[in-house]
C-alpha cells in the first residue's frame, strides 16, 4: 500500500503553510494530482476546491503532513502556532538556507527539508529532500511521492540542499532571465516585426522545449550548440562572441553572488534562532 493510500484511510491531510508563488503552486499541483490538501495564508486567499484557512493551529490539526512554504524569517511565528499539533507529524520545510538542525529545535515534529522550483505545478519541476533524524523509512516514501507529483526527485545530503536551491530553484530563474535578454536584442534590432510579441515568445518556448527534450533524452547541451552551427556559419560567429564577452564568466559570477546571499540568509537565520530560542 502506498502511503498516499494509507493518508486516505486516516483522513490526513497535507496541509501547505504559506500560499505565496510557491506554496500555492505545490497545493494546487498535490490537490489537482489526487491529495487531500489543506493551505493557510496570512491574509487569506482563495484557492480553486482547496480549503484555505489564515488559522495555522487548525491546519496543522487537521493535517498528518506539513509543508511550511514561507519566508524564513516568518517560520518561527508559524512554529508558535503549530507547536501544539507538531509532534507526530512530517513537516517538510521548503525555506533555503534553513538548515534542519534549526527546525529540529523549534519543532518536535518529524522534520525533513525539501527544494524544488516553481515548474513543480506543471509537473517539470526537479526537486531534492534531505531527512531530518526523527524521520522513518515511510516517511521518505511519502516525500518521494508528494516530490515526484511535480516532476523528479532525489535524495541528497543537507549540504547539497543548498546547490539544489541553485540548480533548481534559481537556474529556473537565471535561464528565464538570459531567455528575456535573447527576446530583448530581437526586439531592439527590430526582428520579426510581422510577429506579435505572444508569437515571438512561443518561437523561444519551442526552442527551449525543445532543449529541454534533447537533454530530458540524455543529450548534453553542448551537443545541441555543436550540431546547429555550421563551420563559418552565423551561429558560430554568435558563439565567439559569447565567448569573447565573457558569458561563461557572467553565469560563473552569478552563481558567485547567489552562493553569497545564501551565506548572508544563514546568518541572519542563525541571529534569528538565537532570539527565538
Ligand atoms: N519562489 C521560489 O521559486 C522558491 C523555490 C524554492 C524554495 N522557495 C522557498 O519558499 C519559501 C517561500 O518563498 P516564496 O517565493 O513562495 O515567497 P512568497 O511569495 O513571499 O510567499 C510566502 C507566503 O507566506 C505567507 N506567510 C507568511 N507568514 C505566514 C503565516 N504566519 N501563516 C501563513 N502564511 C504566511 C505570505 O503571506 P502574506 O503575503 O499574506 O504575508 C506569503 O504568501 C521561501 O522560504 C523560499 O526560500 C521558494
Amino acid at each position: 500500500m502506498s502511503y498516499r493510500q494509507l493518508e486516505r484511510l486516516a483522513d490526513g491531510h497535507i496541509g501547505v503553510i504559506g500560499l505565496g508563488k510557491l506554496g500555492r503552486r505545490i497545493a494546487l499541483r498535490l490537490y489537482q494530482e489526487g491529495y487531500p490538501v489543506i493551505g493557510s495564508a496570512r491574509h487569506g486567499m482563495e484557492l480553486e476546491g482547496i480549503e484555505t484557512t489564515t488559522d495555522n493551529s487548525y491546519l496543522a490539526e487537521k493535517s498528518s503532513i506539513i509543508v511550511v512554504a514561507v519566508k524564513q524569517p516568518d517560520f518561527f511565528q508559524v512554529a508558535e502556532e503549530i507547536r501544539a499539533y507538531a509532534d507526530g507529524k512530517l513537516l517538510l520545510s521548503a525555506m533555503a538556507a534553513f538548515e534542519l538542525a534549526g527546525i529540529d529545535n523549534t519543532l518536535p515534529a518529524r522534520n525533513a527539508r525539501i527544494m524544488t522550483n516553481l515548474e513543480y505545478a506543471r509537473g517539470n519541476g526537479s526537486s531534492g529532500y534531505c531527512l531530518g533524524s526523527r524521520c522513518t523509512a515511510m516517511d521518505e516514501i511519502a516525500i518521494q511521492e508528494i516530490l515526484s507529483a511535480g516532476g523528479d526527485c532525489y535524495r541528497l545530503r543537507e549540504e547539497e540542499m543548498r546547490d539544489m536551491t541553485l540548480d533548481s530553484g534559481c537556474a529556473l530563474g537565471f535561464v528565464a532571465k538570459v531567455t528575456e535578454y535573447f527576446l530583448a536584442a530581437s526586439d531592439q534590432l527590430g526582428m520579426l516585426k510581422s510577429l506579435s510579441q505572444k508569437q515571438k515568445r512561443r518561437i523561444y518556448g519551442r526552442l527551449l522545449i525543445g532543449i529541454g527534450s534533447a537533454m530530458l533524452d540524455g543529450k548534453d547541451p553542448s551537443e545541441i550548440a555543436v550540431s546547429v552551427a555550421s563551420k563559418g556559419g552565423m551561429t558560430e560567429a554568435g558563439y565567439k562572441k559569447m565567448e569573447q564577452w565573457g558569458m561563461r564568466e557572467a553565469i560563473l559570477e552569478t552563481y558567485h553572488m547567489a552562493l553569497e546571499r545564501e551565506r548572508e540568509l544563514q546568518e541572519l537565520l542563525k541571529g534569528l534562532d538565537k532570539n527565538n530560542g
